[in-house]
């Protein structure tokens, strides 16, 4: 069993019967999903995904994906939110955060998912001297950071080798037949990938949005997708012993009764875009009228040097889910020194990852003790099938839960907000009125 959620730390918190109470809304909402009767039901795509995907844009993914490793030596992946998360924590879950520099061949760096003009000024400069291609992923098409960026690497590479052959070099994902990028990349006749219409920002990493960079970075797809498929089938189980539906349910009991916050918490930095991805899946899913858990992460043993206070001892307003993985992709003996100079030799003549999981075990104690609720999510290794498993983990347990919460955990309207402040703020025609309330609110 790759993917396990365990409750043995909980059992302070949680009394079984708490479960038996909860578990009927779970099978509500096991059938509202099951017969796509529940809110959100025209974004159910990601359900059957694993099994019920476009064999033919797959196999399309994987020629792009060898002709890109073949004629460039970077690959800039513009996309933000559901556009970019996925796909960057699964490159770093399975090849690690050194991949573009311990890695010979394709280089992968990932922008438009920010205004900031340094970042895109050093986008910039990786690019120099170097054969590039570019692959812009937007289901809408018209996303203010990554068109801006897109526009100017577009104009790069168009510079660099030539309209022509920048045309083969820009691949779009977005949607099937709308959208402004979509009526570009057709007037172009840039290679499309499609983001279903059925599947939110989110629930996308497993379509073209993640596939084609997942597999630019060489990590086999097939295993990625028997791993989500091998997910969909434990996880569609209605049981009280589905680990997927018992995270969700314990995170709803932990809801009731006064908790937050949750802090996912991994003590492999491999795992630091994966924690942000799970803060997307839950924040947009769940995060609404004026409900739900706030998704928090940490990188332990890094962040108990910063947030290790607040957990052991501040306001108890978190529960903590750890990620436990069995098996690391690396390891490392240490040997003892003569003398004994630093007074280490204690840690010596055994692997760094049993230290490391003395720390998370010692870790996971001492919360316990100081009051902090803590499930473990249990995954065999970050290979990229044990990886398309919690994948699939995560979004049936977000699913289940946002039923649990009384949500539409497939909507965002939430998110708009900003963009039209920063659109007026920014003289956007249509936007005259609201930019001189807002201007008023920000000079008093
Ligand atoms: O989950 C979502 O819907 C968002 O995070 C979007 O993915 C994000 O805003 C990017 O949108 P788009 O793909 O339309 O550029």
């Amino acid at each position: 069993m790759s993917v396990k959620f365990s409750g043995k730390h909980l059992a302070n918190f949680i009394r079984p019967e708490e479960y038996d109470a909860i578990f009927p809304q779970v099978e509500v909402a096991h059938k509202q999903l099951e017969d796509r009767s529940g809110p959100g039901n025209d974004f159910l795509g990601w359900m059957d995904l694993p099994v019920n995907y476009d064999k033919e844009e797959f196999a399309r993914i994987k020629e792009a994906a060898a002709k890109i490793r073949e004629d460039s030596d970077v690959l800039l992946v513009a996309g933000i939110g559901g556009s970019y998360l996925g796909a960057r924590a699964v490159v770093e879950a399975v090849k690690g955060q050194f991949h573009n520099d311990v890695e010979d061949g394709l280089k992968i760096y990932f922008c438009g998912n920010t205004i900031s003009p340094t970042y895109l000024n050093d986008i910039i400069k990786v690019t120099k001297g170097k054969r590039f291609s570019i692959n812009v992923i937007s289901k809408s098409g018209t996303t203010t950071e990554t068109a801006l960026a897109f526009r100017v690497l577009r104009k790069l590479l168009e510079d660099s080798v030539g309209p022509e052959e920048a045309n083969k070099r820009i691949y779009a994902t977005t949607d099937r037949a709308r959208g402004t990028l979509k009526q570009l990349a057709d007037a172009q006749g840039w290679p499309t990938f499609v983001v279903p219409d059925d599947v939110g920002g989110r629930f996308s990493v497993l379509t073209a949005v993640g596939l084609l960079p997942i597999a630019c970075a060489g990590i086999d797809i097939d295993e990625l997708m028997a791993g989500a498929a091998e997910g969909r089938a434990k996880y569609s189980v209605l049981s009280k012993d589905n680990d997927a539906y018992r995270y969700a349910m314990t995170r709803n009991i932990l809801y009731r009764k006064g908790k937050s916050v949750e802090t996912l918490a991994c003590f492999e930095p491999d795992f630091t875009m994966m924690n942000e991805w799970y803060k997307q899946l839950f924040g947009e899913s769940e995060g609404k009228d004026q409900k739900g858990l706030m998704p928090t992460s940490c990188i332990f043993s890094t962040d108990l040097h910063s947030m290790g206070q607040f957990l052991q001892d501040g306001n108890r307003v978190m529960f903590e889910t750890y990620v436990d993985i069995k098996n690391t992709r690396e390891d490392y003996f240490i040997p003892a020194i003569e003398g004994n100079f630093d007074g280490l030799n204690f840690l010596a003549d055994q692997n760094m990852s049993i230290v490391n999981r003395k720390a998370m075990e010692g870790t996971i104690l001492a919360h316990n003790d100081g009051g902090v609720p803590i499930g473990v999510i249990e995954v065999d290794s970050l290979n990229a099938r044990d990886v398309g498993e919690l994948i699939y983990f995560f979004w049936k347990a977000c699913a289940v839960s946002g039923y649990l919460l009384a949500v539409n955990p497939f909507d965002q309207p939430g998110v708009e907000s900003y963009k039209k402040n920063m659109f007026a703020l920014l003289g956007k025609p249509g936007y005259e009125a609201q930019k001189a309330a807002l201007e008023e609110k920000l000079n008093g």
